[in-house]
């Protein structure tokens, strides 16, 4: 190779390289009300940012990639969570976590605050980032509920189950809340559809349901939690 032909593989390379990535960037800033959806950026969720950062859950949270990665990604926590398992965690850490080697603080946020959070996680959670960073959109779980899977066995609906917070109000063989009724027995109460369709609007069934309607799950994830808990009898 010539020393001229070097240098216009340079050139033209720097240069093309260049304009491509300056046509990417000039795409993105194009897109990014849309993939935003900023028309959604209401009082209450500019409020919950703040929140986010008075009590520093940046420090050991990421959004977006962005933060400490000390904690878990909170991008997609609202899906992958609910609103009900985001408060759960945040107002008694100490409870949830008892188990793991990880600690959060209980920081002493107030309901008010919390209603705020949960605004801004959700419109977080509503960004079209094309699944990136691809890590938090999967299922975690606690140590007690991997033991809880140990004990009821693996499944996409048990898994389901767990992810979505419902253990927060629900038990399960002696493990989660208290708030709603054990299901160990409810495949004899209940058949799948009735399940999914309780599951997805309690208050349809019961305009007086305490239980709050389940809207972070697909319609698969409905199907597949729905047809775990028939099958408990
Ligand atoms: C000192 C570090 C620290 C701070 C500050 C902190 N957290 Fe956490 N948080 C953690 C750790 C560690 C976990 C995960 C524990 C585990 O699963 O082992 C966690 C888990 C969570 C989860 C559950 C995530 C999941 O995917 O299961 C939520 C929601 C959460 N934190 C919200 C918050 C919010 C909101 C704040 C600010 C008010 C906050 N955290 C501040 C350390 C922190
Ligand atoms: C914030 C608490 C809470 C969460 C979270 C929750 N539930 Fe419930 N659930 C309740 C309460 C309270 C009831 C009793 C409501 C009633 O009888 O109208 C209930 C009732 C039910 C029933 C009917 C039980 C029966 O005996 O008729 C099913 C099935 C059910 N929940 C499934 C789920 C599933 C699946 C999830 C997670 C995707 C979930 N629940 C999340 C509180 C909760």
């Amino acid at each position: 190779m010539t020393k001229k032909l070097a240098f216009w593989i340079f050139l033209v390379g720097t240069l093309s390289s260049a304009a491509i990535f300056l046509w990417l960037t000039w795409d993105t800033h194009r897109q990014v009300n849309a993939l935003a959806h900023v028309e959604n950026l209401s009082p209450q969720v500019v409020a919950g940012k703040r929140i986010f950062e008075k009590y520093n859950c940046n420090d050991c949270h990421t959004i977006l990639g962005f933060g400490g990665y000390y904690a878990p990604d909170l991008t997609k926590v609202v899906r992958r969570l609910g609103p009900a398992g985001v408060r759960m965690r945040v107002n008694s850490p100490e409870k949830i976590f008892a188990d793991s080697f990880r600690k959060m603080p209980r920081q002493g946020v107030t309901a008010e605050e919390l209603d705020q959070l949960v605004a801004f996680l959700t419109w977080v959670g509503n960004i079209d980032n094309g699944d990136w960073p691809p890590q938090d959109s999967r299922v975690r779980l606690t140590r007690g509920e991997q033991r809880l899977v140990a004990q009821v066995g693996i499944s996409a609906g048990a898994a389901v189950f767990q992810a979505a917070g419902c253990m927060n109000c629900h038990s399960l063989n002696g493990v989660g809340g208290a708030v709603g009724p054990a299901l160990d027995t409810i495949g004899r109460e209940l058949s799948p559809a009735e399940i999914k369709q309780f599951v997805h609007n309690p208050h349809g069934i019961d305009p007086t349901s305490p239980m709050p309607p389940q809207t972070q799950l697909t319609d698969t994830e409905l199907d597949e939690v729905a047809n775990f808990l028939a099958g408990l009898k």
